[in-house]
C-alpha cells in the first residue's frame, strides 16, 4: 500500500507520522513544493523509526509528482491555513488554483488513486476535485466529518466528566463555524442518551464549541490545528487500507441522499478499500434536516465563487 500526502506542513507532517507509527502501509511518499522541505520532514520521521517501532518507508520529494506514481491513497493537505479570525471559506481564492493542479497531477500518476481532501474550504475542495476530475465518487473522499466528530466527542467527554472512549457522538453536515450539525440527540455516553446526563444549556453548549472547535485553536495556535486533523485523516487511510468498513462522516458527492444532489458534504459514509463504499441515509428530525440543508445553502454559495 502507497500512500502520497500532498503537502508537507503542519497537518501533512502530523498524517505522514501517525500513519507511520500506526504501522499499516509499507510506503508514505511525501510531496511539497517548497524546495527540501518534505524531504527534511520525512528524513526526521524516519529517524523515529527505531524509536517508536515503525517499519514504514517515508519519502519526501519537492514537486515531483512521477515519485507518487502507483499510489492507492493521496491526501491534499496543499494550501494556506486560515489566520485567526478568518473564517474556511475565505481560502477558496488561493486553495481552489492549487487543489485542481494537484488533483489532476495525481490522477496522471495514479490513475485508480482515491483522494482524501482536507484542503479548505474542505465540501467545495471535494466539490472540485470531483468536477475536475470526473473519478467515481467513491474514490473523492473530504475529511472534515471524522475530525469534527472528535472535537465533538472531546467536549462530550469534558461535560459529561468521563473518559472519552465512554462517548459516542457525529457530526454531520458542512465543515464549517456555522454549518457543522453535532447530533446531540444521538450523543451517548454507553449507550445512555446524553439527553438524559446533561442539561439542555449544556448540551448546547457543547454542540457551539464543537462548531468553534477549529477556530477556537486559531485563535489559540495563530494557525490551523495539525495533531487532530493529522489523527483524523490517518484513521480514514487506515479505514481504506485495512478495509474496515468504518464508519465516518465524510464529505461525500450526493446523488440524492438525504435528497441532496451535486453537491459534497458531511455524511456517515462506509469506508473501505474503494473508499466511499455505502452512503448511510440515517432518519433525521425535522429541526436536523432543517439544519442540514441549511448548511447545504451554505456550501453551495461556496461552491458558485469556484
Ligand atoms: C480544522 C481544519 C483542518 O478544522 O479545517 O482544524
Amino acid at each position: 500500500m502507497k500512500v502520497t500526502i500532498v503537502g508537507a506542513g503542519a497537518v501533512g507532517a502530523s498524517c505522514a507520522e501517525y500513519i507511520a507509527i500506526k504501522d499499516f502501509t509499507s510506503e508514505v511518499v511525501l510531496i511539497d513544493i517548497k524546495e527540501g522541505f518534505a524531504e527534511g520532514k520525512a528524513m526526521d520521521l524516519m529517524q523515529t523509526a527505531s524509536l517508536m517501532g515503525f517499519d514504514t518507508q517515508i519519502t519526501g520529494v519537492t514537486n515531483d509528482y512521477s515519485k507518487t506514481a502507483g499510489s492507492n491513497v493521496a491526501v491534499i493537505t496543499s494550501g494556506i491555513p486560515r489566520k485567526p479570525g478568518m473564517t474556511r471559506e475565505e481560502l477558496i481564492g488561493i486553495n481552489a488554483g492549487i487543489v485542481k493542479s494537484v488533483v489532476a497531477s495525481l490522477v496522471q500518476h495514479s490513475p485508480n488513486v482515491i483522494i482524501i481532501v482536507v484542503s479548505n474550504p474542505m465540501d467545495t475542495m471535494a466539490y472540485l476535485a470531483h468536477k475536475s476530475s470526473g473519478l467515481p465518487r467513491h474514490r473523492i473522499i473530504g475529511m472534515g466529518g471524522a475530525l469534527d466528530s472528535a472535537r465533538f466527542k472531546y467536549r462530550l467527554a469534558e461535560a459529561l466528566g468521563c473518559p472519552q472512549s465512554d462517548v459516542e457522538g457525529m457530526v454531520i453536515a458542512g465543515h464549517s463555524d456555522t454549518g457543522m450539525l453535532p447530533l446531540t440527540r444521538l450523543a451517548a455516553r454507553n449507550s445512555v442518551p446524553v439527553a438524559q446526563l446533561l442539561s439542555k444549556e449544556r448540551i448546547e453548549q457543547v454542540a457551539e464549541e464543537t462548531k468553534v472547535g477549529g477556530a477556537t485553536l486559531t485563535k489559540l495556535l495563530g494557525t490551523s490545528a495539525w495533531y487532530a486533523p493529522g489523527a483524523a485523516v490517518s484513521s480514514m487511510v487506515q479505514a481504506i487500507a485495512c478495509d474496515t468498513k468504518k464508519m465516518f462522516p465524510c464529505s461525500a458527492l450526493l446523488e440524492g441522499e438525504y435528497g441532496l444532489s451535486d453537491i459534497s458534504i458531511g455524511v456517515p459514509c462506509i469506508i473501505g478499500k474503494n473508499g466511499i463504499e455505502k452512503i448511510v441515509e440515517i432518519e433525521l428530525s425535522a429541526d436536523e434536516k432543517a439544519k442540514f440543508m441549511e448548511s447545504a445553502e451554505g456550501v453551495r454559495v461556496v461552491n458558485d465563487l469556484l
